[in-house]
């Protein structure tokens, strides 16, 4: 069984999917991390976020084997990640790697904008997590100051609004709900009540898969 959980940045989806992976017991990808690690190999090589040659060969390069997570995952790279991950020869560059994940017996849980639109579109399970951009901020703004970073609430929201609008607005494979996605809104729900919601889809879909002749 593929599970595709997409949805906006802070919006819980990396969380969801590593709880739904675990109790499935499922591999997990976090498929943001292949643009970020993208734009920081080009980072580190000194080359500009828009150079789509170079950001194909750093795509092309990267192993789904060493992502240094914690690096990674920082806010700044968060946002070179938006950059590279508007050329469409970069998407394309990494589909094959995540379809080969997904294709894993048994199935996978991936986690991303595009898995129930382009990456994975016959998944059984898409789920499609949203939050308000303020809670989203405060979320982040929160796991940031757990990290011991300095945070601006307001740089924050600013800098997932900027970020939204970019995912939403590029030419190939834009965020967006696949029409057969179901949308949970993670707004007032804390991450045991949004995976005990995601649970109950899932399974829903499963038992409909498994009745199908
Ligand atoms: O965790 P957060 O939502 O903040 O970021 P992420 O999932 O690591 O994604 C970082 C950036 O990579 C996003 O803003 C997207 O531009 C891009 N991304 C994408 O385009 N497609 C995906 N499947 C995953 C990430
Ligand atoms: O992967 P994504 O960027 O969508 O979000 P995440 O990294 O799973 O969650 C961002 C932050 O919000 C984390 O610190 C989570 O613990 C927190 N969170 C929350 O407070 N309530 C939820 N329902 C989901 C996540």
């Amino acid at each position: 069984m593929i599970v595709a959980i997409d949805g906006p940045a802070a919006s819980g989806k990396g969380t969801l999917a590593r709880r739904l992976a675990d109790y499935l017991n499922l591999p997990h990808l976090d498929t943001g991390l292949l643009y970020r690690a993208t734009a920081r190999t080009l980072i580190e090589h000194g080359q500009n976020l828009s150079d789509v040659h170079a950001a194909v060969a750093a795509a092309r390069g990267l192993s789904l084997t060493d992502f240094d997570t914690k690096e990674l995952r920082g806010r700044d790279m968060g946002e070179a990640a938006s950059i590279v991950a508007a050329i469409p020869e970069v998407r394309q560059a990494l589909v094959d790697m995540q379809r080969s994940f997904a294709a894993r017996p048994g199935g996978a849980v991936l986690d991303g904008r595009d898995i129930g639109t382009v990456i994975c579109p016959q998944a059984e399970a898409k789920i499609y997590v949203t939050a308000s951009p303020e809670t989203r901020a405060s979320r982040r703004a929160l796991e940031l100051k757990g990290q011991g970073e300095a945070v601006d609430y307001q740089a924050v929201l600013e800098e997932i609004r900027r970020r939204d609008a970019r995912d939403a607005s590029r030419a190939l494979a834009p965020l967006r709900l696949a029409e057969d996605a179901v949308e949970l809104d993670t707004t007032d729900l804390d991450i045991e009540a949004a995976f005990r919601t995601a649970l109950s889809i899932v399974e829903g879909k499963r038992s409909k898969a498994a009745a199908r002749p």
